[in-house]
């Protein structure tokens, strides 16, 4: 099975745990927009929905839904949102669209966070995907230096602004071999907006598919 078709079977999958009246946080990427694609058939469940970026937001209002303000909506009953890479902790790498800030945002604002994915992202240890680092820019190379001391290769995403105005840092060949102590120091690095380990929050859910099919992991 092609990834693209894997893509289309997790978010189909991910329809399923929305429930009547729900307030539904929407993330960012490939993944997600096949089900921003399949929102429409079961609009009338659907009370709210809050976006994770600008992108996913133009998506939804071409869905023909009103997008809500998380300041307006109140806490999500779902987060559903993609990943670059997760483990068996549900622990995730996210960020590769760049929304990685506004999505962290909502998985932790959220009740519930389902995280949809093909088997490719699936891995032992996290940080074969560069993490993603969004930083203010007068901060990029003080950061990036400090990056390379924890031996990472910063790589600057050029002629890219996130949707909060700030600059991307994509960080090589780190081991993430403990997601909470890593994304607890580095979030403490001066200038760091946020970083894409997603350990403090975890998905709840992750719906993967694969040539089998979906597994549905439950976090205990
Ligand atoms: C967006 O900033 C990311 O966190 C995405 O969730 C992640 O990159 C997964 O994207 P795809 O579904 O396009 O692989």
């Amino acid at each position: 099975m092609r990834q693209a078709e894997k893509k289309q079977l997790a978010a189909q999958a991910a329809l399923e745990f929305i429930e009547p009246g729900c307030i539904l946080g929407v993330g960012t990427g490939t993944t997600v927009n096949c089900l921003i694609d399949l929102l429409p058939d079961i609009r009338s469940k659907v009370d709210t929905v809050v976006a994770s970026s600008e992108e996913t937001a133009n998506r939804l209002r071409a869905a023909g839904f009103e997008v809500s303000e998380l300041s307006q909506s109140g806490d999500p009953d779902l987060y559903i949102d993609g990943a670059d890479e997760a483990n068996k902790h549900f622990h995730l790498i996210k960020g590769g669209g760049g929304a990685l800030t506004r999505e962290k945002v909502l998985a932790n604002a959220s009740r519930k966070f389902i995280c949809i994915i093909d088997d490719s992202k699936w891995v032992g240890v996290l940080g074969k995907f560069p993490l993603p680092v969004e930083v203010i820019p007068m901060a990029q190379s003080y950061v990036a230096r400090q990056f390379i001391k924890s031996r990472g290769q910063p790589v600057a995403r050029e002629n890219y602004l996130t949707d909060n105005g700030n600059a991307v840092l994509d960080i090589y060949r780190l081991t993430i071999t403990n997601p909470l102590e890593m994304e607890q120091r580095f979030n403490q690095i001066p200038g760091v907006v946020t970083v894409g380990i997603f350990a403090h929050r975890p998905a709840d859910i992750i719906v993967r598919a694969s040539d089998d099919g979906i597994q549905t992991l439950e976090r205990r």
